[in-house]
């Protein structure tokens, strides 16, 4: 590494009054333990460990508007009022770890398989997902605006649980993504066609949460798509054309990724080669709101370099904290070497367990002996023996190479 400094990563920034005490966050992660859409103790335990593995900030990742926006059974849900105690005591419990806490709120559309979620499969137009064989269903537009209202529950639930902010998925071929790209939304009626229209579903959102709580101005943070991948997809024209329509709503942040399921090859390739650090620079050019660059970012030193070189406000890290929580202490007390890699950070495609392991059995797991470990769970449990094995092999190929 060139660069050994990391005074960068420790200037303070405030955002919307809230102050990070230095550049680093805990991107969006989920790991499919909820039960009925409740936050469980395993939940709490997971985002306080990354509370206090040295961010300043750990998002909660996909927290779905309703059971028919969740992609799996044990997703977690907001909005119902009955979801308010544990998402309460979820962001309190990261703020007393030492973070700052945002929520991320989606809706799967029509990337759901209902054998996951047990829901009809639903977006803006119809949609053949080709690799699992499932079809959706256009939705009607009384459904939208079921749907834009139950964005607007979740968003004002996640703020008034205290979280300091609401994160709205605008990526990764969910549903808002879907209605903004062309390769999704093929309607006819005022939510697709131009882009205003496509951009309507959002508006309406943000609009209604803003008429309905006004001190969420300035709390709603965005994960932008810089590219699909597919013929007709979200390009670079386009997440410029949306980050000029979000910047009048005063955003907290955005956060820059890319791709979609369908894509998910291509994705990790351009993620490896630091393609998304770019995507994000380009953002940071054209607005002033702070902006989070991430995917891929495997240490420090490169974080340091990433706003050193003006590439974003912010850096997130996902595998490089979930393979070991105490990546960032180990660097800064000079413990780098004891520092256990993602394995899918070494090679491309070499590990994808805590990602996909919900689609074998419903539940979350890193196969690295410094990852964190679920409790009361006896599935997870009997995983723990089978993922350290996985390390060893998988470990023992990848530095072999
Ligand atoms: C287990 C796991 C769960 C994830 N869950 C989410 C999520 O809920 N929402 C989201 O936007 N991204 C999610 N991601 C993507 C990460 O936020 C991140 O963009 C991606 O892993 C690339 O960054 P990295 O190289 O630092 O891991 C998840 C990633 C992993 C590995
Ligand atoms: S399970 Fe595999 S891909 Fe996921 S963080 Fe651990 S090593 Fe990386």
């Amino acid at each position: 590494m060139k660069n050994r400094k990391l005074d960068y990563l420790y200037k303070k920034k405030k955002i919307a009054g809230v102050i990070f005490k230095n550049r680093l966050i805990s991107s969006p992660i989920s790991i499919n333990m909820a039960k009925n859409g409740f936050v469980t103790k395993n939940i709490i335990n997971f985002f306080s460990n990354l509370a206090r593995s040295g961010v300043s900030m750990v998002t909660v990742g996909a927290t779905a508007i309703s059971q028919q926006g969740n992609d799996t059974l044990r997703g977690m849900i907001a909005g119902d009022k009955k979801y308010f105690k544990g998402l309460k005591l979820l962001a309190k419990n990261i703020k007393k770890n030492g973070a700052n806490a945002s929520l991320q709120i989606y809706h799967v559309g029509a990337q759901g398989n209902p054998k996951h979620n047990n829901q009809e499969i639903v977006g803006p137009s119809k949609y053949f997902f080709k690799k699992i064989g499932v079809k959706s269903r256009s939705l009607k537009i009384n459904e939208i605006k079921r749907i834009e209202d139950d964005f607007c529950k979740s968003i004002i639930q996640a703020f008034k649980s205290n979280f300091d902010f609401v994160e709205l998925h605008l990526a990764h071929g969910y549903l808002l993504h879907e209605f903004l790209s062309n390769y999704f939304n093929k309607r006819k009626d005022k939510y697709g066609g131009v882009f205003n229209n496509r951009f309507r579903i959002i508006k309406n959102i943000l609009e209604k949460c803003y008429k309905l709580e006004p001190n969420l101005i300035g709390k709603i943070g965005f994960r932008l798509s810089a590219n699909d991948y597919v013929k007709n997809g979200f390009v670079k024209k386009d997440i410029e054309q949306l980050v000029k329509k979000l910047d009048k709503f005063k955003p907290a942040y955005y956060v820059v990724t890319a791709g979609l399921y369908e894509t998910a090859d291509k994705k990790y390739q351009d993620m490896k080669i630091g393609k998304y650090w770019y995507y994000a620079k380009n953002i940071k050019k054209k607005s002033s709101t702070p902006v989070i660059a991430q995917g891929g970012i495997t240490n420090l030193y490169t974080a340091q370099d990433l706003i050193s070189g003006d590439f974003s406000d912010f850096v997130g890290f996902a595998q490089s904290l979930i393979a070991d929580p105490k990546m960032i202490i180990k660097t800064i007390t000079g413990n780098e070497k004891k520092i256990i890699p993602c394995v899918a950070h070494l090679k491309v495609g070499s590990c994808h367990r805590c990602r996909y392991l919900k689609q074998k059995d419903n539940s979350f797991s890193c196969i690295t002996p410094s990852s964190w470990k679920p409790s009361e769970d006896i599935v997870t449990k009997k995983n723990i023996k089978k993922d350290l094995s996985i390390w060893k092999k998988l470990n023992s190929q990848v530095y072999s190479i």
